[in-house]
């Protein structure tokens, strides 16, 4: 059946894409469209085949794999090499070279590893918090889902505190990506960036240090080491992937609250549901939403339609996780949800490296902002939220709030 599909990254699809998700899962839950960046792609909707479609061998992450040579050349347009290590990280590589690289980074984000930034990341939310305070009104978004998880990222990668906002910059362009043209002008920042990677690595080769990227640099699996095109591609991803996802489970999470009062409430009486609510949260605002992109390398049937050979495919995480058949009443906010086996993560050998850390920011995030700001709440009618247009993620534009109590009417 053919159904109409609106522009999946637009922004107005992105402030409430799940109408459309139920329709598709219900009449198309298997359907080939054409991209934003002009590409086809099937669309996944249903969560079990969400599911199935990441556990499965068959689905590539390398399009290379799915191509003879001569079927590269004319797929592939031409690439500059700067541009590589955005292409190649190992978001987008298959075992074995995958789980070489997956092996080096894991350590640093085992939930031990993880538990060691506790404390440095409750300081950090309690300055922005008391910033936040000091102000009377921000945006949530900008000055505190921003530097929170870009400032850990940082500083366990040790890029320094001066050139952060140029991170910002570019992350905010790269996530603008959805055509072509978008992609060239983006190119000079990107390029910038590359060669700003470039120094940052040479410079700790030469002196050493005590952080994530210095141990990058010495890391040793089996006698193996990363390249130098390997490390840069990792630093990239880690920058990328590594905040601004735990920037839109925050400032999308804390709408959803805004949205639910009596949910709201609840959690700033009862903290002990942060846990659940963080996962709950995870998967209502579903923060990678659309482009887990994959090929396949052999025909593939899921929901009985039989997909081809050297097709993109994409596994719609927040349609997956607002599927009926998986989840009751999935638009409703349900703190203590169990079991909740939400797909905001992904699933199988991709699945996030981070989820630990983005967990860990996110119950800080939201336990400091509940009990440290009684009296927040949107500055703006919730109508004029503006959402970004983005082909992977779903993140708002601002968020801005009243950090004070609201005026009481005397009489
Ligand atoms: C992979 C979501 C935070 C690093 C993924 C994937 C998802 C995801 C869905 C799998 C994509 C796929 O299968 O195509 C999220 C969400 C986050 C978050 C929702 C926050 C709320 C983080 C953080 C880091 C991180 C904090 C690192 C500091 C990565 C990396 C991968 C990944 C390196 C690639 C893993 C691999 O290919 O094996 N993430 N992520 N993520 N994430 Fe996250």
């Amino acid at each position: 059946m053919r159904i109409h599909v609106p522009d999946l990254c637009s922004a107005q699809h992105k402030s409430n894409p799940y109408p459309v998700y139920a329709r598709l899962r219900a009449e198309a839950p298997v359907m080939r469209i054409v991209f934003g960046d002009k590409k086809p792609a099937w669309l996944l909707t249903r969560y079990d085949d969400v599911a199935a479609a990441l556990k499965d061998p068959r689905l590539a992450k390398n399009a290379y794999r799915t191509l003879t040579p001569e079927e590269q050349a004319k797929a592939m347009p031409w690439t500059p090499g700067f541009l590589r290590p955005l292409t190649t990280s190992m978001l987008d590589q298959d075992p074995p070279d995958h789980t070489r690289l997956r092996t080096l980074v894991h350590k640093a984000f085992t939930p031990r590893a993880v538990e060691s930034l506790r404390e440095r990341i409750e300081v950090l939310t309690a300055e922005l918090i008391a910033r936040a305070r000091a102000r009377g009104s921000i945006d949530l978004l900008e000055e505190l889902a921003v530097p929170l998880p870009i400032t850990v990222i940082c500083e366990m990668l040790g890029v320094p505190e001066a050139d952060r906002a140029r991170f910002r910059a570019m992350s905010n362009r790269l996530i603008g990506i959805v055509t072509p043209t978008d992609m060239l002008l983006a190119m000079p920042s990107m390029w910038m960036l590359m060669r700003y990677l470039r120094g940052l690595v040479e410079s700790r080769r030469r002196s050493g240090g005590n952080d994530m990227l210095a141990a990058l640099i010495d890391a040793e699996e089996a006698g193996d080491r990363l390249g130098e095109e390997e490390l840069l591609s990792m630093v990239m991803l880690l920058l990328l992937a590594g905040h601004e996802t735990t920037v839109n489970l925050i400032a999308s999470g804390m709408l959803s609250l805004f949205d639910d009062h009596e949910a709201l409430e609840r959690l700033r009486s009862e903290p002990s549901l942060i846990k659940p609510a963080v996962e709950e949260l995870l998967r209502h605002t579903s923060p990678v939403d659309l482009a887990t992109e994959r090929y396949t390398t052999e025909e593939v049937a899921f929901s009985g339609h039989v997909i081809p050979k050297g097709q993109r495919v994409f596994a719609v995480l927040g349609s997956a996780n607002h599927d009926e058949q998986m989840f009751a009443q999935p638009e409703r906010l349900q703190l203590d949800r169990d079991p909740n086996r939400h797909l905001a993560f992904g699933s199988g050998i991709h699945y996030c490296v981070g989820a630990p850390l983005a967990r860990l920011e996110a119950q800080i995030a939201f336990t400091a902002i509940l009990k440290e700001l009684p009296g927040l709440r949107l500055a703006v009618p919730r109508a004029s939220l503006r959402w970004k247009p983005a082909t992977i993620l779903r993140g708002l534009d601002q968020l801005p709030v009243h950090c004070t109590p609201a005026p009481t009417c005397s009489i």
